[in-house]
This record gives C-alpha cells, sequence and structure tokens, in this order.
C-alpha cells in the first residue's frame, strides 16, 4: 500500500484525490491547503479523510510515502525539495519547475536518495497519444514532416504564469513523446494584452532533419479547440480531443513530386485514399497516469514521465521566453 499526501486542493487538486482514491495498493493519507475555502471543500467531498493546512505537516509525516504537489509553478520547486529530502517520491503538476536549474536539482537529489519524480503529463496517458505513439512505432505514418496543434479557449487566465507555460507543456510534452529527436531551436512569438502576462502565442519548434511542430496557445478565443494535426510521409492524421467518439481519424493521404528536369516540368501527384478512425482506450488519463506512478514506485521503474521528462519541457518553455522577448528570434535548445 502506498500512501499519498496531497498538497493542493484548487481547480485541479480534487481530480488528483479523486483518481488516488480510486486506485488500489493507494491510500490518501492526508490533504493539504492553505486557503480555509479549500479545506472546507476537501471535509465536504471526502469528510472521512486527514486534512491540513500545513503542507509542513505532510512533508514530514512517517506515515506518507509520496507527495503530490497539485500548488502553483511557483512553489513546485521548494514542496518537491521538502518532500525528496523527507524521503518521500514526488508527484508534481506540470510545468515541472519555473526554471531548468530547480529541475536539474531536484533529478539529482531524487537520484541520490533512489526516489521517484513523476511530472504530471497527462496527455501521454490518453489513450489517443498512446495510439498515435502506436502507429509512429509501428511506421503507419511514416517519417513525421509535422506536428500542429491548437490549443485555445475563453481563459482560464493564471495569476502567475503566460498562457505558454499554462498550456504549451501539454503540446511540448506530448510533441517530445511522439518524436524521438531532441529539438534545436524553439522560435515564439506572442502578445499580452490583459494582465501582462502573454495570452496568445506560436511556437515553432525545429528538429533536426526536416520535421518542423507548431503550436498555437490562446486565452483569448471564442471557442475552444483541442486539434493535432499529424502529417506523415505515408499517412496524416487529425486528433480532435473534443470528439466523443472519433477522437482520431487517419487519413491515406499524401503528395509526392515526381520531377523532370526543369522547373515547368515539375509533377505533383496527390494521393487522396481511405480514411479510418482507429479504436481508442477511452479510461481517465489521470488514474492510468497515478496507476503508472504506483507501479514504478512499487517496481523500482522509472516513470515515462519521468524528472528528465519534466526538464525538457521546461527548457523549451525557457528558450520560447527568451525568443519571445526577441519578437521571434530563434533560440537553440
Ligand atoms: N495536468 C493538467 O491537465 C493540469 C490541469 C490544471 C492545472 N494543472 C496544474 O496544477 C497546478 C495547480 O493548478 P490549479 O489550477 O489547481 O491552481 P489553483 O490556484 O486553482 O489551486 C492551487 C491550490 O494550491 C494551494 N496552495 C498554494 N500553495 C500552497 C502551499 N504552499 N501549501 C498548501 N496549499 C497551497 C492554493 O491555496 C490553491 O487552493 C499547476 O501547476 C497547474 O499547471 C495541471
Amino acid at each position: 500500500m502506498i500512501r499519498m499526501g496531497v498538497v493542493g486542493y484548487g481547480y485541479w487538486g480534487p481530480n488528483i484525490v479523486r483518481n488516488l482514491r480510486s486506485l488500489e495498493g493507494c491510500e490518501v493519507a492526508a490533504v493539504c491547503d492553505q486557503s480555509p475555502a479549500a479545506v472546507r471543500r476537501i471535509k465536504q467531498a471526502h469528510p472521512d479523510l486527514t486534512v491540513t493546512t500545513q503542507a509542513s505537516e505532510l512533508l514530514t509525516s512517517t506515515e506518507i510515502d509520496a507527495i503530490a504537489v497539485v500548488t502553483p509553478v511557483c512553489t513546485h520547486f521548494e514542496l518537491a525539495k521538502a518532500a525528496l529530502q523527507n524521503g518521500k517520491h514526488v508527484f508534481v503538476e506540470k510545468p515541472f519547475t519555473a526554471t531548468t536549474q530547480q529541475a536539474e536539482e531536484l533529478i539529482e537529489l531524487a537520484e541520490r536518495k533512489n526516489l521517484k519524480i513523476m511530472v504530471d503529463h497527462t496527455f501521454l496517458f490518453t489513450g489517443a497519444v498512446r495510439k498515435i505513439r502506436e502507429l509512429i512505432d509501428e511506421g503507419v505514418l511514416g517519417d513525421l514532416y509535422y506536428y500542429d496543434s491548437t490549443r485555445v479557449n475563453l481563459g482560464l487566465f493564471q495569476h502567475d504564469v503566460s498562457v505558454v507555460w499554462d498550456l504549451a507543456p501539454h503540446d511540448l510534452s506530448i510533441m517530445s513523446f511522439l518524436i524521438p529527436q531532441e529539438p534545436e531551436a524553439v522560435v515564439a512569438t506572442g502578445q499580452s494584452h490583459l494582465n501582462g502576462l502573454v495570452d496568445v502565442a506560436f511556437l515553432t519548434v525545429y528538429f533536426p532533419g526536416n520535421t518542423i511542430a507548431h503550436i498555437n496557445v490562446n486565452w483569448l478565443s471564442p471557442v475552444k479547440v483541442r486539434t493535432t494535426l499529424l502529417g506523415g510521409e505515408k499517412k496524416m492524421l487529425v486528433w480532435n480531443d473534443l470528439e466523443a467518439d472519433e477522437k482520431l481519424k487517419i487519413y491515406d493521404k499524401g503528395a509526392q513530386i515526381n520531377n523532370g528536369q526543369g522547373l515547368y516540368e515539375l509533377m505533383v501527384s496527390y494521393r487522396s485514399g481511405d480514411m479510418w478512425a482507429p479504436r481508442v482506450e477511452q479510461t481517465e488519463a489521470l488514474k492510468v497516469e497515478l496507476g503508472h506512478f504506483m507501479d514504478c514506485i512499487s517496481k523500482d521503474r522509472s516513470p515515462i514521465n519521468d524528472g528528465v521528462a519534466g526538464l525538457r519541457v521546461v527548457k523549451l518553455l525557457e528558450a520560447a521566453d527568451r525568443s519571445l522577448a526577441e519578437r521571434g528570434r530563434a533560440v537553440r535548445v
């Protein structure tokens, strides 16, 4: 039985507590939030749980094996560090930390103490992303031309981070999971309109070879869009995460150049074949992910979304910030 302590019960914390409580082999030992209003909500939803406003009680408890840090980004490092120092495994919300230096320090500390770090890259555990990875691994898409994602809606405005640090970690973690290459450079443009934090942004990530990724994140969109296109040499796919049933559609479409010698002899042939929608597992991603965390602790394995995966995303976010500050200069990573 792995005994969990959860710190942070705002918007996302309730999902963590609910899913942890649905897992066999896991017990929620205590939940903490510094806000009295949050404490009232915890007591109402889970009257049987131990609740406190002091994170230190969880961090030093001998009755707790692992801590979930579900608080704003600026607090991740201190809470995760204290948890590791007290011999506890940590599950940290995305983005892992506010700087690469903090991420490196936590990775080093966890290694030294032989403890696990898992960063909540929830989408890696969705049926859709696992299916896409399978299609890539089996060579169905062929060489990848591009990854192009749109993640826009109205709000939720964050107080401490820009839309890039709030929404792009999802796409950057998915992209890193699907494209088995280290990115070379990031170009980011964007603008802030309301509270001084960038609320509309466009990121381009260059990989060695000719694979390119583009990510559009926006808190000022009138409609919610969660659509990703992946273009491959052999097949192309559309992932619409807002679709209830057919989230993934694979198209046997493409273009080929059969060139002659000169410009006027350039011949493009287009392929327009079938479209199909593969079955996608519907289990709640967070439940699968937290189950993976329990497994990694009990079997002493590295999570697929470990500290190094978290660091990779933070590096790209920092590069995006540097590029944004210079209106889209290409920043090497
Ligand atoms: N994986 C996902 O899909 C997903 C979705 C939403 C949010 N998140 C992440 O979850 C984290 C929290 O986001 P949120 O939207 O729930 O924020 P939130 O502001 O709604 O909630 C944070 C809670 O943490 C509490 N808190 C802050 N510092 C604390 C401390 N030192 N001790 C105890 N309690 C403390 C606050 O009182 C608040 O109730 C962020 O890192 C965010 O990026 C992830």
